[in-house]
């Protein structure tokens, strides 16, 4: 389990680690990683034994990054991060059971982009090392510099069924890493940074099959850490939030019904997210998945969850909505962009959709309502949403006609990969852009002009569709 924080004052600059424990070896052989960004000459060759998973950097504000990162054989190693050509962090990183580790930097500069790596061994020179990862800090409080924002939700390869992680105890084992052709070209792109809303990982056959274990789970996440995800997590830095396949369908169970085990296993499986993603926080007490990161006076942007504060008549927490109408009205930012991984769009479709998809926004009014109200009341221009879940891309209207702020926003919705043919009934006059196969939707938010240019990149990294809009 994770142990307490430990201040390590390091080089000029004060900073603090967090280290925690679990056992996982995948691949083999050294080699340099297609998502490799590249660092200072002379550095040991890549090993992907002794890290098997991309380092993540997340969390990011206008200071502070946190890191994770995983070392297969649980050695002696040091983390290192450079300003250009400086090195600002030579932390050296004991075993710590499992080779899980979490750590915190501060004290980092605003809109300033850093460099890291994790090195094998104590001292130079150094074994190995893991990929290298690039990522930017916010831009500082008062800064009106654009943010440009990379989406993913839902990760497969454009199938009907994702890429679940089958146990090796099951009729067709996952054998190697996941790869998506999606994600390769995502080095096209200069990016701020990235923003995931969910079904990062399909882990259900952890919680039928391998018993919904801890070490099961973070076993699990090494097929997509260490498969695809290294072509984009090394390009920036991580905002997060998630969905039920992060710990299972949610038809496997009823929420509000659980029995001690699923109780266990739920707990398992998110205290297991809250280690391998970089989020600022060790366990849901201690900081709820719900959270937001201020780019200067640019953009607010506000990560939900809509998953596990779900109740028959809530989509989410009476705490949570509060958050969310405080942060929307107080933002100092041109832009507001809310992160929910369940559409707020009130869509107008000639198909129906799937049951499982009736957990949006649409089917929660009072909650919905509330944020109108507020958008309304405050006449607040600037607002998108992005989100997920249902398995398509559309650029379109949260409402097909009106002309109230609450109206008149635009939403963006990202599949990375799983394709929902249902939602090919969705009405063009409220989608300017609708698309079910895998799209990397960017946005960029410019508020000297006044415009969020949204651009969504398909499977071969061309450009299918863009748009400026006003907002
Ligand atoms: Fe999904």
């Amino acid at each position: 389990m994770p142990s307490p924080n430990r201040h390590i004052p390091l080089l000029d600059r004060r900073r603090f680690l967090q280290s925690s424990a679990a056992t996982l070896t995948l691949g083999c052989g050294d080699k340099g990683g297609p998502g490799d960004t590249g660092g200072p000459a002379g550095e040991p060759p890549e090993s992907i034994v002794r890290f098997p998973r991309t380092p993540i950097a997340g969390d990011m504000t206008d200071t502070r990054v946190v890191f994770t990162f995983f070392v297969a054989d649980d050695s002696p190693v040091r983390f290192r991060v450079w300003e250009g050509e400086t090195l600002v962090v030579d932390q050296p990183v004991a075993p710590n059971g499992d080779g899980f580790h979490k750590l915190i930097v501060d004290d980092l500069t605003p809109s300033t982009t850093y460099r890291y790596v994790v090195l094998g061994g104590e001292d130079e020179p150094f074994e190995n090392r893991s990929l290298y990862g690039q990522v930017r800090t916010a831009h500082a409080p008062g800064s009106l510099e654009p943010v440009r924002l990379a989406l993913m939700c839902c990760i497969g390869r454009g199938t009907i069924l994702p890429d679940y992680y089958f146990p090796p105890t099951t009729f067709q084992p996952t054998v190697e890493p996941f790869q998506w052709e999606l994600l390769t070209h995502a080095a096209n792109h200069e990016l701020d940074a990235l923003v995931h809303l969910g079904d990062q990982a399909y882990l259900d056959f952890v919680w039928t099959d391998e018993g919904g274990t801890q070490e099961a789970y973070l076993s699990a996440w090494g097929w997509y850490h260490g498969g695809g995800y290294r072509d984009v997590y090394p390009l920036a830095g991580l905002y997060a939030t998630w969905d039920d396949h992060e710990s299972a369908d949610n038809g496997l169970f009823d929420p509000w019904a659980m029995t001690p085990d699923e109780t266990e296993r739920l707990a398992n499986a998110q205290a297991v997210w809250y280690r391998v993603m970089p989020i600022a926080a060790e366990t849901p007490a201690e900081g709820p998945v719900w959270r937001g990161f201020r780019w200067g006076d640019t953009l607010e942007l506000l990560l939900l969850d809509c998953r596990y504060e779900l109740t028959p008549d809530r989509l989410v927490s009476p705490e949570q909505l509060d958050w969310l109408l405080e942060r929307i009205e107080a933002s100092p930012c041109r832009f507001v962009c809310i992160a929910t991984p369940k559409p707020f769009a009130e869509i107008t479709s000639s198909s129906q959709l799937l049951s499982d998809n009736a957990d949006r926004w649409e089917g929660y009014p009072a909650d919905r309502a509330r944020v109108t109200e507020r958008l309304d009341a405050l006449d607040r221009d600037g607002v998108i949403f992005v989100c997920g879940d249902i398995h398509t891309n559309y650029l379109g209207r949260v409402k097909i006609s009106g002309d109230a702020p609450s109206e008149r926003c635009w939403e963006v919705c990202c599949s990375s990969g799983n394709v929902n043919p249902l939602t090919l009934g969705f009405s063009p006059e409220q989608f300017a852009f609708l698309d079910v196969t895998p799209h990397f939707p960017v946005l960029t938010f410019d508020p000297a002009a006044g415009t969020v240019h949204v651009a969504f990149y398909g499977t071969d990294g061309s450009l299918t569709f863009e748009h400026t809009l006003d907002a």
